[in-house]
Protein backbone atom coordinates (compact mmCIF):
# COMPACT_ATOMS: atom_id res chain seq x y z
CA UNK A 1 0.00 0.00 0.00
CA UNK A 2 1.27 2.89 -1.06
CA UNK A 3 2.74 6.03 0.77
CA UNK A 4 2.61 9.55 -0.52
CA UNK A 5 4.71 13.00 0.38
CA UNK A 6 2.92 16.33 -0.26
CA UNK A 7 4.88 19.67 -0.04
CA UNK A 8 3.12 22.66 1.02
CA UNK A 9 1.33 24.92 -1.42
CA UNK A 10 3.12 27.70 -2.61
CA UNK A 11 0.16 29.83 -4.60
CA UNK A 12 -3.64 30.50 -4.64
CA UNK A 13 -6.19 27.24 -5.55
CA UNK A 14 -7.86 28.35 -9.19
CA UNK A 15 -9.78 27.31 -11.80
CA UNK A 16 -12.97 25.03 -12.07
CA UNK A 17 -12.98 21.08 -11.91
CA UNK A 18 -15.72 18.35 -11.96
CA UNK A 19 -15.45 15.60 -9.37
CA UNK A 20 -16.87 11.97 -10.49
CA UNK A 21 -20.20 10.81 -10.36
CA UNK A 22 -21.86 10.10 -6.71
CA UNK A 23 -21.27 7.05 -5.32
CA UNK A 24 -24.68 6.57 -3.53
CA UNK A 25 -26.36 6.93 -6.84
CA UNK A 26 -23.79 5.37 -9.01
CA UNK A 27 -24.91 1.86 -6.55
CA UNK A 28 -28.43 2.38 -6.70
CA UNK A 29 -28.15 3.13 -10.46
CA UNK A 30 -27.08 -0.41 -10.75
CA UNK A 31 -29.39 -2.25 -8.29
CA UNK A 32 -32.22 -1.12 -9.44
CA UNK A 33 -31.19 -1.12 -13.55
CA UNK A 34 -30.48 -4.83 -12.81
CA UNK A 35 -34.35 -5.50 -11.33
CA UNK A 36 -35.90 -3.01 -13.80
CA UNK A 37 -37.38 -4.76 -16.94
CA UNK A 38 -35.11 -3.45 -20.34
CA UNK A 39 -32.27 -1.36 -20.69
CA UNK A 40 -31.04 0.88 -18.66
CA UNK A 41 -28.31 3.45 -19.54
CA UNK A 42 -26.10 5.47 -16.88
CA UNK A 43 -24.07 7.81 -17.72
CA UNK A 44 -21.32 10.10 -15.29
CA UNK A 45 -21.04 6.81 -13.57
CA UNK A 46 -18.39 6.25 -10.23
CA UNK A 47 -15.51 4.07 -11.17
CA UNK A 48 -14.61 3.72 -7.53
CA UNK A 49 -13.63 0.03 -6.29
CA UNK A 50 -17.19 0.65 -4.10
CA UNK A 51 -19.29 0.83 -7.26
CA UNK A 52 -17.07 -1.85 -9.10
CA UNK A 53 -18.01 -4.43 -6.75
CA UNK A 54 -22.22 -3.25 -7.34
CA UNK A 55 -21.46 -4.25 -10.55
CA UNK A 56 -19.87 -7.34 -10.40
CA UNK A 57 -22.15 -8.72 -8.03
CA UNK A 58 -25.19 -8.04 -10.46
CA UNK A 59 -22.92 -9.78 -13.44
CA UNK A 60 -22.58 -12.78 -11.05
CA UNK A 61 -26.06 -12.35 -10.75
CA UNK A 62 -26.52 -12.75 -14.46
CA UNK A 63 -27.05 -9.09 -15.55
CA UNK A 64 -25.63 -7.90 -18.50
CA UNK A 65 -23.80 -4.77 -17.52
CA UNK A 66 -21.72 -3.13 -20.72
CA UNK A 67 -19.26 -0.68 -19.20
CA UNK A 68 -17.59 2.15 -21.86
CA UNK A 69 -15.48 4.79 -19.66
CA UNK A 70 -18.41 6.30 -16.71
CA UNK A 71 -21.48 5.33 -19.21
CA UNK A 72 -23.54 1.71 -18.46
CA UNK A 73 -25.75 -0.05 -20.45
CA UNK A 74 -27.69 -2.80 -17.73
CA UNK A 75 -30.14 -5.52 -19.49
CA UNK A 76 -32.21 -7.49 -17.75
CA UNK A 77 -35.56 -8.78 -17.86
CA UNK A 78 -36.36 -7.74 -14.31
CA UNK A 79 -36.34 -10.25 -11.36
CA UNK A 80 -36.49 -13.62 -13.02
CA UNK A 81 -32.71 -12.39 -14.50
CA UNK A 82 -31.09 -12.73 -11.64
CA UNK A 83 -30.18 -15.85 -10.59
CA UNK A 84 -28.14 -18.08 -7.81
CA UNK A 85 -24.46 -17.04 -8.08
CA UNK A 86 -22.03 -19.85 -7.99
CA UNK A 87 -19.19 -18.32 -6.11
CA UNK A 88 -19.85 -16.64 -2.68
CA UNK A 89 -20.19 -12.35 -3.59
CA UNK A 90 -17.29 -10.06 -2.82
CA UNK A 91 -18.12 -6.68 -1.78
CA UNK A 92 -14.94 -5.27 -1.03
CA UNK A 93 -14.95 -1.97 1.58
CA UNK A 94 -18.25 -1.21 0.48
CA UNK A 95 -20.74 -1.19 3.35
CA UNK A 96 -23.06 0.43 0.67
CA UNK A 97 -23.06 -2.44 -1.61
CA UNK A 98 -23.28 -4.75 1.71
CA UNK A 99 -26.10 -3.58 3.56
CA UNK A 100 -28.28 -2.67 0.46
CA UNK A 101 -27.84 -6.33 -1.41
CA UNK A 102 -28.85 -7.70 2.69
CA UNK A 103 -32.77 -6.32 1.75
CA UNK A 104 -32.53 -7.03 -2.04
CA UNK A 105 -30.85 -10.95 -1.54
CA UNK A 106 -33.31 -12.20 1.42
CA UNK A 107 -36.35 -11.57 -0.77
CA UNK A 108 -34.86 -13.64 -3.91
CA UNK A 109 -35.71 -17.20 -4.91
CA UNK A 110 -32.29 -18.35 -3.97
CA UNK A 111 -29.46 -18.72 -1.80
CA UNK A 112 -25.79 -16.01 -1.87
CA UNK A 113 -23.13 -15.84 0.61
CA UNK A 114 -21.44 -12.76 0.62
CA UNK A 115 -18.41 -11.56 2.28
CA UNK A 116 -16.14 -8.28 2.16
CA UNK A 117 -12.32 -7.30 2.91
CA UNK A 118 -10.84 -7.01 6.68
CA UNK A 119 -12.63 -3.39 7.28
CA UNK A 120 -16.13 -4.35 5.92
CA UNK A 121 -16.14 -7.69 8.26
CA UNK A 122 -15.99 -5.11 11.32
CA UNK A 123 -18.96 -3.35 10.10
CA UNK A 124 -22.12 -4.07 12.40
CA UNK A 125 -24.81 -5.83 10.01
CA UNK A 126 -27.53 -6.18 12.60
CA UNK A 127 -29.16 -2.95 11.91
CA UNK A 128 -29.87 -4.74 8.69
CA UNK A 129 -30.96 -8.02 9.75
CA UNK A 130 -33.29 -7.09 12.54
CA UNK A 131 -35.66 -5.43 10.22
CA UNK A 132 -35.71 -7.66 7.36
CA UNK A 133 -35.66 -10.70 9.80
CA UNK A 134 -39.38 -9.34 10.90
CA UNK A 135 -40.19 -9.43 7.25
CA UNK A 136 -39.28 -13.32 7.07
CA UNK A 137 -35.13 -13.07 5.85
CA UNK A 138 -33.67 -16.13 7.21
CA UNK A 139 -29.68 -14.95 7.28
CA UNK A 140 -27.09 -16.53 9.28
CA UNK A 141 -23.01 -15.59 10.22
CA UNK A 142 -20.99 -15.42 13.24
CA UNK A 143 -22.54 -13.74 16.60
CA UNK A 144 -26.04 -14.55 14.94
CA UNK A 145 -25.24 -12.62 11.80
CA UNK A 146 -23.62 -9.06 13.38
CA UNK A 147 -20.32 -9.73 10.89
CA UNK A 148 -20.07 -10.78 7.26
CA UNK A 149 -19.41 -13.48 5.79
CA UNK A 150 -23.46 -14.14 5.98
CA UNK A 151 -25.56 -17.17 4.60
CA UNK A 152 -29.06 -15.57 2.91
CA UNK A 153 -31.39 -18.16 2.19
CA UNK A 154 -34.05 -16.15 -0.07
CA UNK A 155 -37.69 -16.08 0.80
CA UNK A 156 -40.91 -14.32 0.40
CA UNK A 157 -40.89 -11.84 2.61
CA UNK A 158 -43.99 -10.10 4.13
CA UNK A 159 -44.35 -5.90 4.40
CA UNK A 160 -43.43 -4.28 7.97
CA UNK A 161 -44.01 -0.93 9.75
CA UNK A 162 -40.55 -0.14 11.07
CA UNK A 163 -39.12 3.29 13.03
CA UNK A 164 -35.29 3.36 12.00
CA UNK A 165 -33.59 3.38 15.64
CA UNK A 166 -30.34 4.71 13.27
CA UNK A 167 -30.01 7.37 11.22
CA UNK A 168 -29.09 5.21 8.33
CA UNK A 169 -30.13 5.73 4.66
CA UNK A 170 -28.19 2.24 4.44
CA UNK A 171 -30.90 0.50 6.66
CA UNK A 172 -34.05 2.27 5.15
CA UNK A 173 -32.63 1.48 1.60
CA UNK A 174 -32.31 -2.30 2.45
CA UNK A 175 -36.02 -2.16 4.28
CA UNK A 176 -37.22 -0.65 1.11
CA UNK A 177 -35.64 -3.05 -1.60
CA UNK A 178 -36.81 -5.90 0.95
CA UNK A 179 -40.29 -4.08 0.56
CA UNK A 180 -40.63 -3.57 -3.17
CA UNK A 181 -40.42 -7.69 -3.46
CA UNK A 182 -42.87 -8.49 0.04
CA UNK A 183 -45.90 -9.37 -0.23
CA UNK A 184 -48.14 -5.79 1.21
CA UNK A 185 -47.09 -2.69 2.03
CA UNK A 186 -43.79 -1.89 3.81
CA UNK A 187 -43.38 1.41 5.68
CA UNK A 188 -39.91 3.16 6.97
CA UNK A 189 -40.48 6.03 9.79
CA UNK A 190 -37.39 8.10 10.20
CA UNK A 191 -37.38 10.30 12.84
CA UNK A 192 -34.00 12.27 11.08
CA UNK A 193 -34.06 12.07 7.69
CA UNK A 194 -31.06 10.87 5.85
CA UNK A 195 -29.91 10.80 2.35
CA UNK A 196 -33.34 10.12 -0.17
CA UNK A 197 -31.69 8.93 -3.12
CA UNK A 198 -33.53 5.36 -3.00
CA UNK A 199 -36.46 7.04 -3.11
CA UNK A 200 -35.77 9.34 -6.09
CA UNK A 201 -34.32 6.61 -8.02
CA UNK A 202 -37.39 4.00 -7.06
CA UNK A 203 -39.67 7.27 -8.71
CA UNK A 204 -37.38 7.28 -11.80
CA UNK A 205 -37.83 3.82 -12.34
CA UNK A 206 -41.68 3.71 -12.16
CA UNK A 207 -42.18 2.53 -8.62
CA UNK A 208 -44.81 3.99 -6.43
CA UNK A 209 -43.99 5.91 -3.31
CA UNK A 210 -45.84 7.67 -0.56
CA UNK A 211 -43.88 10.03 1.03
CA UNK A 212 -45.78 11.33 3.98
CA UNK A 213 -43.44 13.88 6.65
CA UNK A 214 -41.27 11.29 7.96
CA UNK A 215 -42.85 7.76 6.43
CA UNK A 216 -42.11 6.43 3.24
CA UNK A 217 -44.60 3.53 2.09
CA UNK A 218 -44.14 0.86 -0.37
CA UNK A 219 -46.30 -1.43 -1.75
CA UNK A 220 -44.61 -4.70 -2.42
CA UNK A 221 -44.47 -6.86 -5.91
CA UNK A 222 -44.16 -3.92 -8.04
CA UNK A 223 -41.59 -4.02 -11.45
CA UNK A 224 -39.79 -1.49 -12.67
CA UNK A 225 -39.20 0.25 -15.99
CA UNK A 226 -35.62 0.77 -17.04
CA UNK A 227 -34.65 4.30 -17.58
CA UNK A 228 -31.79 6.24 -18.00
CA UNK A 229 -30.16 7.72 -15.38
CA UNK A 230 -27.53 10.83 -15.19
CA UNK A 231 -25.32 10.59 -12.03
CA UNK A 232 -24.51 14.36 -10.72
CA UNK A 233 -20.62 14.96 -9.28
CA UNK A 234 -20.38 13.76 -5.60
CA UNK A 235 -20.69 16.12 -3.12
CA UNK A 236 -18.78 14.03 -0.89
CA UNK A 237 -15.35 14.20 -2.75
CA UNK A 238 -16.31 17.97 -4.12
CA UNK A 239 -15.73 18.85 -0.38
CA UNK A 240 -12.01 18.44 -0.12
CA UNK A 241 -11.57 20.43 -2.98
CA UNK A 242 -14.11 22.60 -1.81
CA UNK A 243 -11.96 22.76 1.62
CA UNK A 244 -8.92 23.33 -0.08
CA UNK A 245 -10.09 26.32 -1.56
CA UNK A 246 -11.30 27.60 1.77
CA UNK A 247 -7.86 27.36 3.49
CA UNK A 248 -5.76 28.07 1.27
CA UNK A 249 -5.10 32.07 0.95
CA UNK A 250 -6.14 34.07 -1.88
CA UNK A 251 -8.25 30.92 -3.63
CA UNK A 252 -11.41 30.82 -5.72
CA UNK A 253 -12.39 27.38 -7.28
CA UNK A 254 -15.67 26.46 -8.92
CA UNK A 255 -17.16 22.96 -8.99
CA UNK A 256 -19.01 21.83 -11.73
CA UNK A 257 -22.36 19.91 -11.75
CA UNK A 258 -21.47 18.69 -7.95
CA UNK A 259 -25.05 17.15 -6.74
CA UNK A 260 -27.01 19.90 -4.48
CA UNK A 261 -29.45 16.52 -2.92
CA UNK A 262 -31.19 18.63 0.34
CA UNK A 263 -30.15 15.65 2.05
CA UNK A 264 -26.97 15.84 1.28
CA UNK A 265 -25.63 19.49 1.53
CA UNK A 266 -25.56 20.08 4.77
CA UNK A 267 -21.76 21.43 3.98
CA UNK A 268 -22.86 23.74 2.47
CA UNK A 269 -25.04 25.20 5.53
CA UNK A 270 -22.01 24.67 7.15
CA UNK A 271 -19.71 26.79 5.59
CA UNK A 272 -22.54 29.44 5.59
CA UNK A 273 -22.19 29.55 9.06
CA UNK A 274 -18.44 29.19 9.05
CA UNK A 275 -18.68 32.49 6.87
CA UNK A 276 -17.36 30.99 3.57
CA UNK A 277 -18.20 33.05 0.59
CA UNK A 278 -19.57 30.60 -1.89
CA UNK A 279 -22.60 30.76 -4.88
CA UNK A 280 -24.47 28.75 -6.39
CA UNK A 281 -25.44 28.63 -10.35
CA UNK A 282 -26.61 26.45 -13.26
CA UNK A 283 -29.10 24.63 -10.98
CA UNK A 284 -30.65 21.80 -12.72
CA UNK A 285 -32.79 18.86 -11.96
CA UNK A 286 -32.59 14.97 -13.83
CA UNK A 287 -34.34 11.97 -12.32
CA UNK A 288 -35.53 14.31 -9.25
CA UNK A 289 -31.61 14.88 -8.41
CA UNK A 290 -30.82 18.60 -8.22
CA UNK A 291 -27.08 19.68 -9.30
CA UNK A 292 -25.29 22.64 -10.02
CA UNK A 293 -22.12 24.42 -10.07
CA UNK A 294 -20.49 25.57 -6.54
CA UNK A 295 -17.99 28.65 -6.50
CA UNK A 296 -16.12 28.86 -2.80
CA UNK A 297 -13.44 31.75 -2.00
CA UNK A 298 -11.07 31.67 0.45
CA UNK A 299 -11.33 34.04 3.54
CA UNK A 300 -11.59 33.95 7.49
CA UNK A 301 -13.90 31.43 8.86
CA UNK A 302 -15.12 31.19 12.39
CA UNK A 303 -16.45 28.68 14.56
CA UNK A 304 -19.57 26.86 14.68
CA UNK A 305 -21.65 23.84 16.67
CA UNK A 306 -22.70 21.16 14.16
CA UNK A 307 -25.85 18.94 16.20
CA UNK A 308 -28.99 17.10 15.50
CA UNK A 309 -30.86 16.89 12.02
CA UNK A 310 -27.56 18.44 10.10
CA UNK A 311 -25.57 15.71 11.42
CA UNK A 312 -26.69 12.84 8.71
CA UNK A 313 -26.56 15.68 5.65
CA UNK A 314 -22.93 15.90 6.34
CA UNK A 315 -21.95 12.95 8.10
CA UNK A 316 -18.83 12.16 5.41
CA UNK A 317 -17.94 15.58 5.10
CA UNK A 318 -17.46 15.64 9.15
CA UNK A 319 -13.35 14.61 8.53
CA UNK A 320 -12.79 17.64 6.26
CA UNK A 321 -15.55 19.99 8.50
CA UNK A 322 -12.82 18.93 10.98
CA UNK A 323 -10.00 20.02 9.31
CA UNK A 324 -11.57 23.21 8.42
CA UNK A 325 -12.38 23.96 12.17
CA UNK A 326 -8.72 24.08 12.92
CA UNK A 327 -8.12 26.89 10.59
CA UNK A 328 -11.90 28.73 11.96
CA UNK A 329 -11.39 31.57 15.02
CA UNK A 330 -12.87 29.72 17.87
CA UNK A 331 -14.06 26.44 19.35
CA UNK A 332 -16.05 24.32 16.86
CA UNK A 333 -17.79 21.50 18.33
CA UNK A 334 -19.48 18.83 16.72
CA UNK A 335 -21.97 16.68 18.56
CA UNK A 336 -24.43 13.23 18.07
CA UNK A 337 -22.26 12.45 15.23
CA UNK A 338 -21.90 8.36 16.84
CA UNK A 339 -22.32 6.87 13.81
CA UNK A 340 -18.89 7.79 12.15
CA UNK A 341 -17.16 4.96 14.47
CA UNK A 342 -18.98 2.78 12.61
CA UNK A 343 -17.76 4.03 9.14
CA UNK A 344 -14.95 3.14 7.26
CA UNK A 345 -13.10 2.94 10.49
CA UNK A 346 -13.89 4.92 13.82
CA UNK A 347 -13.50 7.85 12.55
CA UNK A 348 -14.03 9.83 15.21
CA UNK A 349 -10.98 8.53 16.56
CA UNK A 350 -8.76 8.46 13.59
CA UNK A 351 -9.66 12.23 12.64
CA UNK A 352 -8.95 13.39 16.06
CA UNK A 353 -5.47 11.11 16.16
CA UNK A 354 -4.73 12.46 12.36
CA UNK A 355 -5.10 16.24 13.21
CA UNK A 356 -3.56 15.93 16.77
CA UNK A 357 -0.59 14.58 14.30
CA UNK A 358 -1.17 17.93 12.82
CA UNK A 359 -0.64 19.86 15.58
CA UNK A 360 -4.10 20.75 15.78
CA UNK A 361 -6.22 21.33 19.43
CA UNK A 362 -8.70 18.51 19.17
CA UNK A 363 -10.71 16.45 21.82
CA UNK A 364 -12.31 13.23 21.24
CA UNK A 365 -15.86 13.02 22.67
CA UNK A 366 -18.35 9.99 22.65
CA UNK A 367 -20.33 11.20 20.01
CA UNK A 368 -17.93 13.85 18.46
CA UNK A 369 -15.29 16.31 18.95
CA UNK A 370 -14.03 19.27 19.65
CA UNK A 371 -11.62 21.40 18.18
CA UNK A 372 -9.89 24.99 19.17
CA UNK A 373 -9.26 26.98 15.98
CA UNK A 374 -7.09 28.65 14.94
CA UNK A 375 -4.02 26.60 14.96
CA UNK A 376 -1.33 26.10 12.24
CA UNK A 377 -0.82 22.59 10.29
CA UNK A 378 2.76 20.74 11.21
CA UNK A 379 4.57 19.33 9.00
CA UNK A 380 4.84 15.25 9.74
CA UNK A 381 4.03 11.35 8.78
CA UNK A 382 0.24 10.29 9.46
CA UNK A 383 -1.79 7.55 9.60
CA UNK A 384 -4.55 7.48 7.00
CA UNK A 385 -6.28 4.13 8.74
CA UNK A 386 -6.46 2.70 5.35
CA UNK A 387 -9.92 5.13 5.08
CA UNK A 388 -10.10 7.56 2.50
CA UNK A 389 -12.23 10.11 3.66
CA UNK A 390 -8.80 10.32 6.20
CA UNK A 391 -6.31 9.96 3.65
CA UNK A 392 -8.33 12.99 1.80
CA UNK A 393 -8.31 15.34 4.19
CA UNK A 394 -4.44 14.55 5.30
CA UNK A 395 -3.68 15.21 1.72
CA UNK A 396 -5.63 18.63 2.06
CA UNK A 397 -3.92 19.74 4.93
CA UNK A 398 -0.60 19.16 4.00
CA UNK A 399 -1.37 22.00 1.42
CA UNK A 400 -1.53 24.61 4.08
CA UNK A 401 0.82 22.63 6.51
CA UNK A 402 4.88 24.62 7.46
CA UNK A 403 6.34 20.80 6.39
CA UNK A 404 5.86 18.28 4.04
CA UNK A 405 3.13 16.20 5.22
CA UNK A 406 3.75 12.01 4.46
CA UNK A 407 0.47 9.81 4.47
CA UNK A 408 0.09 5.75 4.18
CA UNK A 409 -1.94 3.65 2.62
CA UNK A 410 -3.53 6.25 -0.14
CA UNK A 411 -4.43 3.65 -2.11
CA UNK A 412 -8.11 3.62 0.01
CA UNK A 413 -8.98 6.52 -2.03
CA UNK A 414 -9.92 4.72 -5.10
CA UNK A 415 -12.68 3.14 -3.31
CA UNK A 416 -14.95 6.71 -3.80
CA UNK A 417 -12.32 9.14 -5.59
CA UNK A 418 -9.59 7.30 -8.04
CA UNK A 419 -9.07 10.30 -9.75
CA UNK A 420 -8.69 12.36 -6.81
CA UNK A 421 -4.54 13.03 -7.68
CA UNK A 422 -5.75 14.67 -10.80
CA UNK A 423 -8.49 17.03 -10.23
CA UNK A 424 -6.03 17.84 -7.11
CA UNK A 425 -3.42 18.41 -9.80
CA UNK A 426 -5.90 20.45 -11.82
CA UNK A 427 -6.60 23.08 -9.34
CA UNK A 428 -3.69 23.39 -7.99
CA UNK A 429 -0.93 23.37 -11.42
CA UNK A 430 3.09 23.46 -10.52
CA UNK A 431 3.98 23.57 -6.99
CA UNK A 432 7.29 24.95 -7.29
C1 LIG B 1 -24.75 5.72 2.23
C2 LIG B 1 -25.20 6.10 3.46
C3 LIG B 1 -24.32 6.50 4.55
C4 LIG B 1 -22.93 6.84 4.03
C5 LIG B 1 -22.42 5.82 3.07
C6 LIG B 1 -23.31 5.75 1.87
C7 LIG B 1 -25.71 5.29 1.20
O1 LIG B 1 -24.19 5.44 5.46
O2 LIG B 1 -22.03 6.99 5.10
O3 LIG B 1 -21.10 6.09 2.63
O4 LIG B 1 -25.34 5.26 0.02
O5 LIG B 1 -26.86 5.00 1.58
P1 LIG B 1 -25.28 5.14 6.62
O6 LIG B 1 -26.52 4.78 5.97
O7 LIG B 1 -24.69 4.02 7.42
O8 LIG B 1 -25.38 6.40 7.40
Amino acid sequence: MGKKTLRPLTKPIAGDVEVPGDKSISHRAVMLGAMAKGTTKVTNFLNGEDCLHTISAFRALGVSIEQKGTDLTIESNGLSTLQEPKLPLYFGNSGTTARLMLGLLAGLPFQTVIYGDPFLTERPMTRVLTPIRKMGAMIEGRQDGRLLPLSIKGQQLSGINYTLPVKSAQVKSAILLAGLLADGETTVIEPTQTRDHTENMLKAFGVDLKLQKNEITIKGRQKLQATTIHVPGDMSSAAFLIAAAAIVPQSQLTLKNAALNKTRIGIIDELKQMNVNYSISNQQTVNQEDFGDLTIANGEMKSTVLSGKIIPRLIEEIPIIALLATQAEGTTIIKDAEELRVKETDRIHAVVDVLTSLGATIEETEDGMIVHGKTPITGCEIRSYSDHRIAMMGIIASLIANEPVTIDEIDSIDVSYPSFFEDLQRIIGDNK
